[in-house]
């Protein structure tokens, strides 16, 4: 600190950091926001949520989380103790002293980024903007969103980045479901915009996140997480082709994985199945994609990825015509059970969920299809609207066929695999519940 208390915003806001009278804000409180919120609270902060839902913001100040992975237990503690409060009111975006931008990056209907959510929040961040706030987006977009979109709408405001207010990038790594690694204790990469604002933000960050990797701008750190999200989404693109090149060999897929996977070096596992789902793997890619398209490249291992993933739903629906026609039947007028619908086991998320395609492929075929999710009760999304069937030897038994689709731990596949005149796997749940 310099001489008569004439510290700068940024040593100013690090001792905020160092003594807890930080107020971190947080602008979306979903899969995302609630966790981060959670952990800056558990690290003593005083925590103020923001959301355009009022729905959301109600519930949590009533201490009833709405994400699987917070217990209400936890919004409870931290709300009776004064660290956590929501509002839906962003014109306080002037209180914090930080604020962590959650929102939702989606594709529009041409796969192009939908980034009308960050603009919105940016905007609302921009009217309170004062000295000495730090901003930092969490949510997954291409290379050069904070720099080309943020920072020229926040300077506009006539203050500047790196002196007057901070700006940086860190993504979000939450893996929904993961008993293991959860957001303090996943390495957090940051980025900021100068020298000035990655220091801020790795102070921030660094109280309530055990581990965090620098790197040296916001455009890294935008590509890091799309890097790994590709990185996910190549690699199962690849093994689901494995899966078509096996069973028109005659092979077992998972015989090949298994021993592939035996090499200590140089390979790593990943499983086939009915496509990919969630607010990620489909979507991430598409980010860079349509970057990279403006910069007249065309990402070919990205866009093969995603078109072996889509067709998976098509494959899986063709084995079970397959099934039904062994039995002499055809699929108009078949009852199809389809088991799990959540986009993977044991989270209750059907953003994106292949399951999705798979019920509108069947019913496209005439299918009368019902579905069995433990975690998800009712499904209302792309027109269709079904209940979750309870799971018995009875439904099992009046199904033509039945086609596991997400491999949920709680289910007894013992009685499905003994029950289902038909069985169609995409998950090799039944052999794998078999060998434990
Ligand atoms: N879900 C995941 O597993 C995951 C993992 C890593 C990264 N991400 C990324 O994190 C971001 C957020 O994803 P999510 O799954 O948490 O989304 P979500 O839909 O669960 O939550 C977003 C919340 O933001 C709120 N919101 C939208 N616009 C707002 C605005 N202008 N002001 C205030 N609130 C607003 C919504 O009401 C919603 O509650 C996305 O970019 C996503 O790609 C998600």
């Amino acid at each position: 600190m310099s001489a008569a208390g004439a510290a700068g915003p940024a040593e100013q806001l690090v001792q905020r950091v160092e003594d807890r009278s930080a107020l971190i804000g947080i602008v979306g409180l979903g899969y995302v926001g609630l966790p981060l919120a959670m952990e800056f609270a558990r690290a003593g902060f005083r925590v103020l949520g923001f959301d355009l839902n009022p729905g959301v913001v109600d519930g949590l100040n009533a201490h009833r989380s709405h994400i699987q992975d917070v217990p209400s237990g936890v919004v409870a503690e931290h709300g009776k103790a004064g660290r956590f409060g929501a509002t839906t009111d962003l014109k306080r975006l002037g209180e914090p002293d930080v604020i962590s931008i959650c929102v939702p990056t989606p594709l529009s209907k041409t796969k192009d980024p939908d980034v009308s959510y960050v603009i919105a929040a940016t905007d609302s961040v921009k009217a309170a903007l004062r000295r000495g706030q730090l901003v930092v987006l969490e949510s997954t977009t291409y290379p050069g969103t904070t720099r080309e979109l943020m920072l020229p709408a926040l300077e506009a405001t006539g203050l500047k980045v790196g002196s007057d207010f901070f700006l940086a990038f860190s993504p979000e790594r939450v893996d929904p479901g993961n008993p293991t690694w959860n957001t303090r204790n996943t390495p957090k990469v940051v980025g900021g915009i100068t020298a000035a604002c990655r220091r801020v933000a790795v102070a921030v960050y660094g109280a309530a996140v055990d581990r965090l990797v620098p790197v040296t701008s916001t455009e890294a750190a935008e590509l890091v997480k799309i890097l790994e999200n590709t990185f996910r989404s190549v690699n199962i693109g690849l093994v689901n082709e494995m899966a078509i090149v096996c069973d028109k060999l005659g092979v077992d897929v998972w015989e090949v994985i298994e021993a592939a996977a035996t090499k200590p070096f140089g390979f790593m596992k990943f499983t086939p199945g009915p496509g990919v789902g969630g607010h990620c793997i489909p979507l991430d890619p598409h980010y860079l994609a349509w970057k990279m398209r403006t910069l007249n490249y065309r990402t070919r291992f990205i866009e093969l990825a995603g078109e072996i993933n889509a067709e998976m739903p098509e494959y899986w629906v063709a084995r079970v015509v397959d099934q039904l026609n062994e039995r002499g039947k055809a699929a108009r007028g078949s009852a199809v059970l389809v088991l799990g619908v959540a986009y993977k086991k044991d989270i209750d998320d059907v953003r994106e969920s292949p399951a999705l395609d798979v019920i509108r492929l069947l019913a496209h075929r005439g299918a009368v299809v019902h579905y069995h999710d433990p975690h998800v009760p009712r499904l209302r999304a792309d027109g269709i609207d079904l209940a979750s069937v309870p799971l018995s030897e009875a439904t099992l038994r009046a199904a033509d066929c039945v086609i596991i689709v997400t491999d949920h731990s709680n289910i007894d596949y013992g009685l499905v695999a003994r029950s289902s005149a038909a069985l169609v796997d995409t998950r090799h749940a039944v052999p794998r519940a078999a060998s434990h």
